[in-house]
């Protein structure tokens, strides 16, 4: 960007503080400057601005709203029989070498209070695994079940981005090959204040938000990822979030219903806990499947109860999807499809008045279930919350890694409890995604094997 292309934008946005700064920097922080304004779509975060942030309308208030069709967990054997079928088309499509995973890890981790990358948190109930550490060995173990290497893909933001890469060479990729690992960083944007004023970092950067996870669909393509992918004749995209140690990676049941559905975009959820529980509901939407955010709908619909007093909207999003690798190209074919929300957060920066300040800044960002609605053909699947979804969210209290890691302990005592072996409440039990992927699976491999009951257990 030229000086002159950058004087202009800022004067057509009203934005004159900035250029009376600019003239007193010097000449390296005025290069720092042009390098990276010609990288954020200003034009973008202006439209955003007079968008949202003089007069916003959430828009779902005079929407059609349902309950929406969901593949229940399998109870009788005509449901257990379509799941094995669902299991067996999967696992042939991760023979073959379609699918690949993605782990959006972009987040800055605010609620949690930890310093560095979500995905580099210690979580697992004895052996103290990160995250990071507990998806790559569940790719590796199925790679090796499936006879082919599964690639991984970690988006990251400009703020982890290199200590993301860092602790994956430091730790030699958990024994995936480094080829197969895949790193790229979402876009950001500018954030405004709220009087529509830009505003700075430090003295030569202006202040800006990542795009959010929707961002994914959108860097997969732009980093040359996507074309790869395509290229190397794979087909659909598993993503989850990094916050979750329960998440089936890959699950071969999913990818089945996903693919015999022709599904374009796939997701998982789970019973609400209760109507204050703070998930995104899956749902119907004016005739579409949708992800509505708890905060943006309307809280008759969150607590709405039905006939048995039963909650009605009871489909909360887990964030765990299947996308095709087509589908995400349509979505970027015309520019980026996704819309943009707007949130209010309250940010260090440096203001119009020149004084460091926390003041309230307007960020946008995309949410990746919002290209659901934009599928044809769509596919839900119902899972146990016991068994795949114990986000790690904050500090302390629900959702915390106190909870996560009764989580994982639980699930494998169950595990344990099926291959006979009964462990008192409280044990601490770890099973390593390198010995077995589910319940079946261990069983398999425990049988005749001498496991000591302690109160911690960590079978590998
Ligand atoms: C999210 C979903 C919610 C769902 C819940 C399940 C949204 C708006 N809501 O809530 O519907 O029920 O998870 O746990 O997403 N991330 C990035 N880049 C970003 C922002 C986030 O990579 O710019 C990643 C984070 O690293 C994290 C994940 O996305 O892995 C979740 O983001 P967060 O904003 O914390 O959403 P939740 O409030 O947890």
């Amino acid at each position: 960007m030229t000086e002159q292309e950058l004087f202009n934008v800022l004067e057509r946005y009203g934005q004159q503080h900035l250029l009376v700064h600019y003239r007193t920097l010097s000449r390296s922080q005025k290069d720092a400057v042009l390098r990276t304004a010609v990288s954020l779509d200003i034009h973008l975060t202006f439209r955003l601005y007079r968008e949202f942030c003089l007069g916003k309308d959430v828009g779902h208030t005079t929407a059609v709203i349902k309950p929406s069709g969901v593949i229940g967990i399998p109870g009788d054997a005509q449901e257990k029989r379509m799941a094995e079928q669902a299991r067996l088309h999967g696992e042939s499509l991760l023979r073959e070498g379609k699918a690949a995973v993605l782990v959006v890890a972009g987040g800055q981790g605010s609620r949690l209070g930890f310093e560095g990358p979500k995905g580099t948190y210690a979580l697992s109930p004895v052996m103290n695994k990160t995250l990071f550490q507990l998806f790559a060995e569940q790719v590796k173990a199925l790679s090796v079940r499936y006879g082919t290497t599964i690639p991984l893909l970690i988006m990251t933001s400009d703020d982890n981005h290199p200590d993301t890469v860092a602790f994956f060479t430091k730790n030699h990729y958990f024994g995936l090959q480094s080829e197969k690992v895949h790193f790229f960083s979402q876009g950001v944007l500018p954030a405004v204040s709220q009087d529509g004023k830009l505003v700075l970092r430090d003295s030569a950067h202006l202040y800006t938000s990542p795009n959010g996870h929707g961002g994914s669909l959108k860097a997969i393509s732009d980093s040359g990822v996507l074309a790869k992918l395509i290229a190397s004749g794979c087909e659909e995209l598993f993503y989850c979030q990094v916050d979750n140690p329960l998440v089936k990676i890959a699950d071969p049941i999913f990818l089945g219903y996903h693919a015999m559905a022709k599904s374009q975009a796939s997701t998982k959820v789970v019973r609400r806990r209760n109507i204050e529980e703070k998930v995104g509901v899956y749902l119907n939407l004016n005739g579409k499947d949708a992800v509505i955010e708890y905060s943006d709908i309307d809280a008759n619909y969150m607590s709405a109860l039905d006939e048995k007093g039963d909650i009605l909207y009871w489909a909360g999003n887990t964030a765990i999807h299947i996308f095709s690798l087509s589908f995400i190209g349509d979505l970027n074919r015309d520019g980026f499809a996704l819309p943009y929300h707007c949130a209010k957060k309250t940010a260090y920066v440096v203001s119009s008045d020149w004084e460091p300040a926390n003041i309230d800044i307007w960020k946008f960002e995309t949410f990746v279930f919002d290209a659901i609605p934009m599928a044809e053909r769509t596919c839900c699947m119902e899972v146990s919350r016991e068994e795949e979804f114990a986000p790690v969210k904050n500090k302390d209290g629900a959702d915390s890694p106190e909870t996560a890691r009764r989580a994982m302990s639980e699930l494998h005592r169950t595990w344990l409890k099926q291959a006979g072996i009964d462990t008192p409440p409280g044990t601490k039990v770890e099973i390593s995604p390198l010995f077995a992927l589910d319940a079946d699976e261990f069983v398999q491999k425990v049988k005749g094997r001498t496991i000591n009951v302690s109160p911690e257990i960590y079978i590998e």
